[in-house]
C-alpha cells in the first residue's frame, strides 16, 4: 500500500505566544510525549554512534535546531556528560522558551549554553561567516524538520551540511501506527491543541528514504542513515567520512 504524500500544516503551538496558558500546557504534552516516543534514547544513541569516532579532542560544538524549552537537550546532555564532560551547546528557536533553571542545570553538568532566538531559515540564510561558529561538530533536531515544504527543507538541510560534520534528526514517522499513536494520545490526557499538533505532525512526517533524498550530497563525501526508530519516529544520520 502506497503512503499518502506528505502535507504540511500549521501546527497550534507554533501560532501561540509563549507565555499564553495553551502554549505552556502543550509544552507540558510534548515532554510527555517525547517520553512516549522514546526520543531521548533514539537522539542519544545515535549522537554516540556518530562521536565514538570522532577525532575532537576539545569540547564538542552542538547545535540544536527548534531546541523549544531545552529541556530535551537536557536530557540528552545528562546521558553524554560522562562522555563528554564539556561541550558548547546552542540552542535554536524562534522563541525565547529556556527558563533560568534549565541553564543553571546545564552549568552542573559542566556545559556552556548559548541561546540563538531566530527563524532558522534566517539562520540559514545568513552568510557562514556571520555565524556564532564557523562550524559545528553536531546539530541535532527533534520534531522539527516536518514543519517544513520541501523547498525550505531543502534550503535549510543544505545549510546545516555546509555548517556541521554531524547531523542528526529525529521527526515523526508517517505511518499508520503512528498515526494511531497520534489519535491515542487523549489516554495522555493531553491538550486538544497538542492532540491537533500530533495529527498534523504524522502527516508531515517523513518515510523511506525522503530526508536523504533532499540531503546535499555534493562535495564532502557523506555517510547517511535513514531508518524507523522507535514505534512512531523517523531517524536521519549524516556524518562526513566514515563517523556514521
Ligand atoms: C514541535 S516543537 C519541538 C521542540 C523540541 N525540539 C522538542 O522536541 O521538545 C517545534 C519547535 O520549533 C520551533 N520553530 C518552529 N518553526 C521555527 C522556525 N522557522 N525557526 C525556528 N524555530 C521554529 C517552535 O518554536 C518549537 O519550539
Amino acid at each position: 500500500m502506497t503512503s499518502p504524500p506528505r502535507t504540511v500544516r500549521p501546527e497550534i503551538l507554533d501560532e501561540l505566544p509563549p507565555t499564553d496558558a495553551r502554549a505552556i500546557r502543550s509544552r507540558r504534552d510534548l515532554r510527555r510525549v517525547n517520553r512516549v516516543m522514546g526520543s531521548c534514547g533514539i537522539l542519544s544513541r545515535a549522537m554516540r554512534r556518530a562521536l565514538a569516532s570522532s577525532s575532537r579532542h576539545g569540547p564538542l560544538r552542538i547545535l540544536e535546531l527548534g531546541a523549544g524549552d531545552g529541556s530535551l537537550a537536557l536530557h540528552i546532555a545528562a546521558r553524554l556528560a560522562p562522555a563528554w564532560p564539556a561541550a558548547e551547546l546552542t540552542l535554536l528557536d524562534r522563541q525565547p522558551l529556556i527558563p533560568e533553571t534549565t541553564g543553571i542545570a546545564f552549568a552542573h553538568l559542566g556545559w556552556t549554553l548559548r541561546l540563538l532566538t531566530v527563524d532558522v531559515l534566517e539562520w540559514a540564510r545568513a552568510p557562514t561567516q556571520r555565524q556564532l561558529t564557523g562550524r559545528w561538530d553536531l546539530i541535532l533536531t527533534n520534531l522539527f524538520l516536518h514543519h517544513f515544504e520541501a523547498d525550505a527543507l531543502r534550503e535549510l538541510l543544505s545549510a546545516v551540511a555546509d555548517r556541521c560534520d554531524i547531523f542528526i534528526a529525529c521527526e515523526p514517522r508517517r505511518s499508520l501506527p503512528a498515526l494511531l499513536g497520534s489519535r491515542l494520545l487523549p489516554a495522555l490526557v493531553v491538550s486538544r491543541d497538542t492532540l491537533h499538533d500530533a495529527v498534523v505532525s504524522v502527516r508531515a512526517g517523513f518515510r523511506g528514504q525522503e530526508l536523504s533524498d533532499v540531503w546535499p550530497a555534493r562535495g564532502a563525501a557523506w555517510v547517511v542513515e535513514e531508518r524507523p526508530a522507535g514505534l512512531f519516529s523517523h531517524l536521519f544520520a549524516a556524518a562526513r567520512g566514515d563517523a556514521v
